[in-house]
């Protein structure tokens, strides 16, 4: 397994991704490929796009993570976009990239892990939960009224 960032100049790879994410998440496409391209253009300020690979090559994971600065943030460590492919998901690919994370987040001393989650995603909050993340805030879905209310979720490490 190949779990590491995406190269910005790879625009095939960038493209997979994009559609992973796109039969991943209840937004427009067109936002989506936004967000992707503001991340890889601004890489310190959005958080890092990583992908996972299987040994054949296949496209398995993708997950967004880096330290917030900046803005009232404070090396927080904020993850987005997570996704599995469908053709992977259910088996434990989600469950060791999120100790791939946990264990980053550590090591770069972040204080906290923490993400956003749509309230209707109860499969996700599961996930989350069970790693000791609690929430400590709900807001709108500011660009995408009618997905409803996510979770804001934090897990702090210095605890
Ligand atoms: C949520 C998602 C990332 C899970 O990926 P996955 O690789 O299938 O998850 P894993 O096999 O590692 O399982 C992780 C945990 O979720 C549970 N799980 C996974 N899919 C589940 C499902 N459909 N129903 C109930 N539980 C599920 C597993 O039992 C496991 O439980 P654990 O917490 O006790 O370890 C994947 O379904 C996905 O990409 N969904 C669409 C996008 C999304 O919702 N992203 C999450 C945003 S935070």
């Amino acid at each position: 397994m190949d779990w590491k960032a995406v190269d910005s100049t790879d625009s095939p790879e960038v493209t997979e991704v994009i559609e992973l994410l796109d039969v991943s998440f209840p937004v427009p496409r067109e936002y989506i490929e936004g967000e992707i391209h503001k991340t890889l253009a601004y890489p310190e300020k959005e958080g890092r796009l990583h992908r996972l690979r299987s040994v054949d090559g296949s496209l398995i994971a993708t997950a967004i993570y880096g330290q917030q600065y900046g803005e009232g943030w404070n090396g927080e460590m904020m993850v987005r976009f997570f996704a599995v492919h469908p053709d992977h998901r259910r088996q434990g690919h989600a469950a060791r990239i999120i100790k791939e994370i946990m264990d980053s987040a550590i090591a770069c001393g972040a204080p906290c892990v923490c993400l956003s989650i749509l309230q209707s995603d109860t499969v996700a909050a599961g996930i989350w939960k069970r790693r000791g993340f609690t929430i400590y805030a709900t807001q709108p879905c500011k660009e995408y009224s009618e997905n409803g209310l996510h979770d804001c979720y934090v897990h702090w490490l210095n605890e």
